[in-house]
């Protein structure tokens, strides 16, 4: 359906072309989005924070993610389309299946995201033996948040970034087709994207990443509560946000952005 195919990201990690990914809710502005030539669309958990208000991604449900998936896959022509496992959806395998069937047959994803490793590699590899495409999330995992006391960034000690980078090489084996990265060092990160064979999108991750993602609000400056590091408001200084979305896949695709001011 889409003009991106998971086997033009893998050749992205050779030929070192960024991969441009932007979070979306709606048709209207998935409509925009693909416009401007953005590679990867993400329905994200993280409509909890911006379309729902609430303070986690906890409460999102997979009804949600399957309503939002649905209006968004109508405004793509070009881009891929990722959709995020709500917490617990994935508990197991049995879980993991039905939700996969919901987001890409029903609500026509591409590709879904879950976080973690340890026990999130066995799901991994059940949905890859199923051909169902997997994007992992390592670093902070915001469904982790009541483990993690709060939202932080990850990989700062020597054994943490070990771990991380070891659980990093486990998703890739599990047959994961991409990692995001969220809140890590910029060194770690860009040492797990050297490592590991699949592209890394970095969120608050530095500039080696193979490709950035932002959550299209804190893009446009609009997100509520304060701007997170990583983030950078594209729309500051212009006047559409078409010009917002060109900007920034353009400052992703040229290494403009992230620059040290947004990376840890
Ligand atoms: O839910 C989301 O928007 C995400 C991205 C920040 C990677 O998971
Ligand atoms: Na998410």
């Amino acid at each position: 359906r889409s003009a991106v195919t998971v086997p033009q990201l893998h050749a992205r990690k050779q030929s070192g072309e960024k991969i441009v990914v932007v979070t979306a809710y709606d048709a209207s502005f998935a409509l925009q989005v693909d416009a401007a030539g953005i590679d990867v669309v993400l329905v994200g958990d993280s409509l909890g924070n911006v379309v729902q208000g609430r303070t986690s991604t906890l409460p999102v449900t997979l009804e949600h993610m399957v309503y939002h998936t649905s209006i968004v896959a109508r405004g793509l022509k070009h881009a891929l389309l990722i959709a995020d496992l709500p917490f617990m959806s994935y508990a197991d395998r049995g879980r993991a299946y039905d939700a996969a069937m919901r987001l890409c047959g029903e609500a026509q994803a591409q590709m879904v995201k879950l976080e973690g490793a340890g026990w999130a590699v066995d799901v991994i590899a059940a949905l890859t033996e199923r051909d169902v495409p997997v994007c992992a999330h390592l670093g902070l995992t915001p469904q982790s948040v009541n483990k993690f006391g709060g939202y932080r960034v990850q990989g700062r000690d020597e054994t943490r970034a070990a771990q991380l980078l070891a659980d990093a090489k486990a998703v890739a084996a599990a047959g994961a087709d991409l990692l995001v990265l969220e809140c890590v060092p910029a060194a770690l990160a860009e040492r797990i994207t050297r490592e590991i064979a699949i592209p890394t999108i970095g969120i608050g991750a530095g500039p080696a990443c193979d490709g950035q993602v932002l959550v299209l609000y804190d893009l446009l400056g609009i997100s509520p509560g304060k701007r997170p590091r990583f983030s950078k408001d594209f729309l500051a200084g212009r006047d559409s946000i078409a010009a917002a979305l060109s900007a920034y896949a353009h400052a992703v695709r040229s290494g403009e952005f992230p620059g040290p001011e947004h990376s840890y």
